[in-house]
């Protein structure tokens, strides 16, 4: 049986984890120490900039091949993104989604996935969606959630057929057969970034 145990509530507007870890102590747990608002910002610096340059090469790709043309580009590994920014802020850099496009971005454990799916929850219920910062024995992992901000994103990850192009739903289901990630809708939550770094790495 698993302990692991992944509450959410709801405090003056901040989406709180309450987690149990489980014997072996390995999976995450909520940090509580004084560095929290360091780690955060860490984090969020990261996330911040992976997401302004993902944009900008998505942006491009899109205004000088389409849709179709761009389609390899809102992927983290395009134009060697994720090794030069993560080698740049000694960080690694994912994200995470349920409803996810390419498998490797599906939640990796059941602390993934509780996260994910509180997240969901808490954007249907209207509320606030907050970063949180976790602990594992060696790492300080760093969640920031991911909505739908504008139409542009709804090219690739609306409703197919109004949205989504005839001709690019077929390059997507060639692409990925096995796309969860469509039938968005703007405002929905998308997924998650997840910045981690090795504890020893923080002063
Ligand atoms: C040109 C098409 C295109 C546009 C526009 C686009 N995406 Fe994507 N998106 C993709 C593809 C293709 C993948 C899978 C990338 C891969 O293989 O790693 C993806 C993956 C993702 C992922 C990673 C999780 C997953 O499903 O694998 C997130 C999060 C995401 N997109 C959010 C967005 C957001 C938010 C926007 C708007 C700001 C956006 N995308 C715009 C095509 C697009």
């Amino acid at each position: 049986m698993k302990t692991l145990k992944i509450a959410s509530l709801l405090l003056s507007g901040s989406l709180l984890f309450a987690y149990c870890s489980t014997p072996s102590g390995s999976e995450p747990k909520v940090y509580s120490g004084e560095q929290a608002q360091t780690l955060k910002n860490k984090g969020s610096e990261a996330a911040l900039k992976a997401q302004q340059r993902l944009l900008k090469t998505v942006k491009g790709a899109m205004a000088e091949k389409g849709v179709a043309g761009a389609l390899s580009y809102c992927n983290l590994e395009a134009l060697g993104l994720k090794a030069k920014l993560g080698e740049e802020m000694g960080v690694e850099i994912a994200r995470r989604s349920a409803r996810y496009r390419n498998p490797k971005d599906a939640p990796e454990n059941e602390f993934e996935e509780q996260l994910l799916a509180a997240y969901e929850q808490a954007q249907k219920e209207g509320k606030d969606l907050n970063s949180q910062i976790f602990e594992s024995e060696t790492h300080y992992i760093y969640y920031q959630p991911i909505s739908i901000p504008n139409a542009a994103c709804l090219k690739c990850h609306g409703k197919p057929g109004q949205d989504i192009a005839d001709a690019d739903v077929q390059k997507l289901a060639e692409l990925y057969p096995e796309d969860k990630a469509q039938n968005y809708k703007l405002g929905d939550f998308r997924g998650a970034w997840r910045i981690q770094w090795a504890k020893n790495l923080q002063e």
